[in-house]
């Protein structure tokens, strides 16, 4: 067993679930770096190739690391506890972080702190104030997730609701992808819809039930859309770009506050978080705000850095794990799901 010694709390986190390497040095709380190498290469793929990746992390981490403590003035011998994720994500990513944590903590001798990648981006929130108080509501809105969290604590949650297909970060993407938009395709909707009517193109809303989502109805229904107006008009999308995102991206984000709208009146919770890297887009943001004006709620938005991937958010779980004294043990391995 580790002691928890006193201050100063030194971690360094790191975060290669998917295409970013990420590492982040926190100090008692605070955040004294936070960097991304974001992986280009997949671009030309138009999406993640999890070998690439893998790859790519491997070349990316160990310079990351060497920046990170020379930016934060920390020496190695002065970190407390290395963190990590151990899922979910794509394995060889995964693995290539929980290696080298496990044995630069080795050699320093000082523990390491296992954090769930989707548990760390509701704990985003933690990182700035104000901090929400609990209990809260987490729209966690993800290239790989759509749910909603009834947070009670810290280490305290219960899913409300999650998709049932697909999540709406998939959606924006496969959205950009048939406008024969680049990966990744979520940001490139929000640019162009910002120059956009919302209420255009009229999409079928998914119904399904309770807090549960669904996005492949409506993918289905938005490719027909654009393949039957191309054969119709090919020049439709360039003709119609910016009304075309501004449509489906209001079609998303409507599905994604109906349901987000009735937990908060079910549940009675009037303290309303957003997080992911959905949670980025500029649409879903301002929509939110106005939800929360309209009901009286007080919302909670992360910083840009902190929605998509980052290592922040998992030092700042790793340091609320490190104050009870959770650490994992040199065994632990990563896992996909
Ligand atoms: N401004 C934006 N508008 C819409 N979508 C966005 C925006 N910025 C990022 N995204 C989307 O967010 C997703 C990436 O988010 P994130 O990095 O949290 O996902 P992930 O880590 O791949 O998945 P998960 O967290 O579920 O494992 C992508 O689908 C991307 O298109
Ligand atoms: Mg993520």
């Amino acid at each position: 067993m580790w002691a928890v010694e006193s201050t100063p709390v030194n971690i360094l986190a790191i975060e290669s679930s998917c295409d970013d390497t990420a590492v982040a040095i926190l100090q008692n709380g605070n955040i004294l770096c936070n960097l991304v190498a974001s992986q280009k290469i997949h671009a030309a793929w138009g999406g993640v190739v999890p070998e690439l990746a893998s790859r790519a992390h491997q070349q990316n981490i160990v310079p990351l690391v060497d920046a990170a403590l020379k930016q934060s003035n920390i020496k190695k011998e002065q970190l407390s506890a290395i963190a990590f994720t151990s899922g979910p994500g794509l394995i060889g990513s995964l693995l290539v972080g929980v290696s080298f944590a496990k044995s630069f903590a080795m050699g320093l001798n000082i523990p390491i702190i296992e954090v769930n990648h989707m548990q760390a981006h509701i704990m985003a929130h933690f990182i700035d104030k104000p901090f929400p108080p609990f209990p809260f509501l987490c729209l966690t809105v993800s290239g790989g997730h759509t749910m909603i969290t009834k947070v009670n604590d810290y280490f305290d949650s219960e899913l409300i609701g999650k998709t049932t297909d697909d999540a709406a970060g998939e959606a924006f993407d496969k959205a950009a992808k048939i406008l024969n938009l680049p990966y990744p395709g979520g940001p490139m909707i929000d640019q162009f819809a910002k120059d956009g009517n919302p209420k255009a193109f009229v999409f079928p809303q998914p119904n399904i039930p309770n807090y549960d989502y669904s996005f492949s109805g409506l993918k289905t229904a938005y490719l027909y859309f654009v393949q039957n107006h191309v054969k119709a008009n090919p020049h439709f999308i360039e003709e119609n770009l910016s009304d075309i995102c501004a449509s489906i991206q209001y079609s998303i984000i409507h599905h994604l506050l109906k349901k987000l709208l009735r937990a908060a009146d079910d549940f009675e919770i009037k303290e309303i978080a957003i997080a992911g890297g959905v949670s980025a887009n500029t649409g879903l943001r301002n929509a939110i705000e106005e939800l929360g004006i309209k009901n009286d709620w007080n919302t909670y938005i992360p910083k840009f850095e902190y929605c998509t991937d980052n290592a922040a958010m998992i030092a700042i779980t790793a340091y609320h794990k490190y104050m009870i004294g959770d650490f994992a043990h040199q065994s632990v391995s990563p896992h996909a799901r």
